[in-house]
């Protein structure tokens, strides 16, 4: 079997990892059962290009378990755990092309290794394999059903390409699902963030002035967060009703340019680019923190940065980058090199909230094969029944119970002729 991560001897620590995710994955747990008695994906072949967590492990194991032929590439240089992926080779004999820390180069050659499958679906995130079979390997194109997608900024690629005329499969926006975007990105990105940072600096957030640059799922989640464990938190929006609703929320709302020079910590995700600018970097205090947790390492300007550092940063902790500003010797620490900090500097979302975005996965695959030849070359977002399925399982496994409607409340709710 081919393949390529760090040191294969990683894997029995790999293999307990991926075991103590699953205790919290009750979801993908049924949807795997279910799989492994009507064998969806006999015959086919999958290719993955995801975060190589313990989270995402269960996932491919769920799929192999439903007859699928599985391969994994990495879906960012920085996020691998090395040990996940030497126990996918070699307890689960899933191949597995990633390496934590990879280069660009090495990234690319992992995502063509894994094209060479010749997938019938792919399972995306960030869109990197849609794009290079589009751009590169057209001649996939043919045998493929579709393929799914994880994260806010491949659907923001996808649509553009549906909007071109572009796209030549049907793809599945898995992130537009509310049991995946609700959760994930708002609960799993706000916490996990806060644990990159810390993990990364070990500093003490209470009183920190903490800038969130965005309002949206992740950021509101991270604002949350970092409220809660003591920062003084101000948030940047470019959308007025974001912006409205941050002020209502309690939070100070500002430009960047007024919060740069009042921050501590920075912290993006917004899925925009130099969201972190040089007018920005000019301002900013001694020792300032920046960290991004959007999908790609474009919101801070690193290249700005470089230019303004009087040379070479300095490592000063594992995942910390320390420049030095020629203009006024103030150091600027950016963290993870500017990539999502919480898969860098720690571990991404933990497996409860990962649960219902791989059952939606999972799930969505299982769709294109359930529909192949009714889809058209476009982007679907997620059945609402399969929300409302993956929250409904979640619920009985944290034995919480809700109510159904009686049927006088339910004729009620249905009619218009009952009023004051
Ligand atoms: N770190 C992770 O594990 C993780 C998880 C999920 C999503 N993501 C990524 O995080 C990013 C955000 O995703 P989301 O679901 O929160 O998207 P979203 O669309 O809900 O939120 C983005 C927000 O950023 C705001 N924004 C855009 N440009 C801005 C700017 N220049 N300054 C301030 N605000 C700006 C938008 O108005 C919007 O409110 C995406 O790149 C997504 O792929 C990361």
């Amino acid at each position: 079997m081919d393949f390529d991560v760090k040191n294969i001897d990683l894997a029995p620590g790999g293999r307990h990892r991926i075991e103590w995710a699953e205790q919290e994955m009750p979801v993908l747990r049924g949807v795997q059962q279910q799989f492994d008695t009507d064998q969806p994906f006999a015959g086919l072949r999958i290719s993955a290009c995801m975060h190589v967590t313990t989270e995402t492990a269960n996932l491919m194991v769920s799929l192999n378990k439903g007859g699928a032929d599985i391969v994994l590439c990495a879906s960012n240089p920085l996020s691998t755990q090395d040990d996940v992926a030497a126990a996918l080779v070699s307890y689960f004999e899933i191949p597995v092309y990633a390496i934590k820390g990879e280069d660009n180069e090495t990234y690319f050659k992992h995502i063509h290794a894994a094209l060479d499958h010749k997938p019938h679906i792919v399972m995306d995130d960030g869109a990197d394999l849609v794009s290079t079979i589009h751009k590169d390997r057209r001649d996939l194109i043919g045998n493929m059903y579709g393929g799914t997608e994880e994260t806010t900024t491949g659907i923001i690629r996808l649509r553009a390409m549906a909007r071109d005329g572009a796209l030549q499969f049907p793809m599945m926006a898995v992130n537009d699902a509310l049991t995946k975007h609700m959760f994930d990105n708002r609960y799993g990105t706000g916490q996990s963030t806060m644990d990159g940072i810390i993990r990364a600096t070990n500093y003490l957030l209470a009183g920190k002035v903490t800038v969130v640059a965005g309002y949206g799922w992740c950021s509101r989640g991270i604002a949350m967060r970092a409220r809660g464990l003591g920062a003084n938190v101000v948030v940047t929006e470019i959308d007025p009703l974001k912006a409205l609703e941050a002020v209502m929320d309690g939070f100070r709302v500002m430009p960047m340019a007024e919060a740069a020079p009042i921050g501590d910590i920075f912290v993006s995700a917004t899925g925009d680019i130099h969201v972190l600018d040089e007018s920005h970097f000019m301002v900013m205090k001694d020792g300032a923190l920046l960290a991004n947790s959007g999908h790609f390492d474009v919101e801070i300007n690193k290249p700005a940065l470089r230019q303004l550092s009087v040379d070479e940063p300095k490592r000063v902790r594992p995942f910390v980058e320390q420049f030095t500003m020629k203009h006024n010797g103030h150091r600027l620490n950016l963290l993870g090199e500017g990539r999502l900090i919480n898969l860098a500097a720690a571990e991404g979302h933990p497996a409860s909230v990962m649960d219902m975005s791989f059952a939606g996965q999972a799930l969505a695959a299982k769709y294109l094969v359930d529909h192949k030849g009714e889809l058209e070359n476009r982007v679907y977002t997620i059945p609402q029944s399969v929300d409302q399925e993956i929250a409904r399982i979640k619920l009985d496994a944290m034995g919480i119970q809700i109510d159904t409607l009686t049927p006088e409340q339910a004729k009620y709710l249905d009619s218009w002729e009952e009023g004051t």
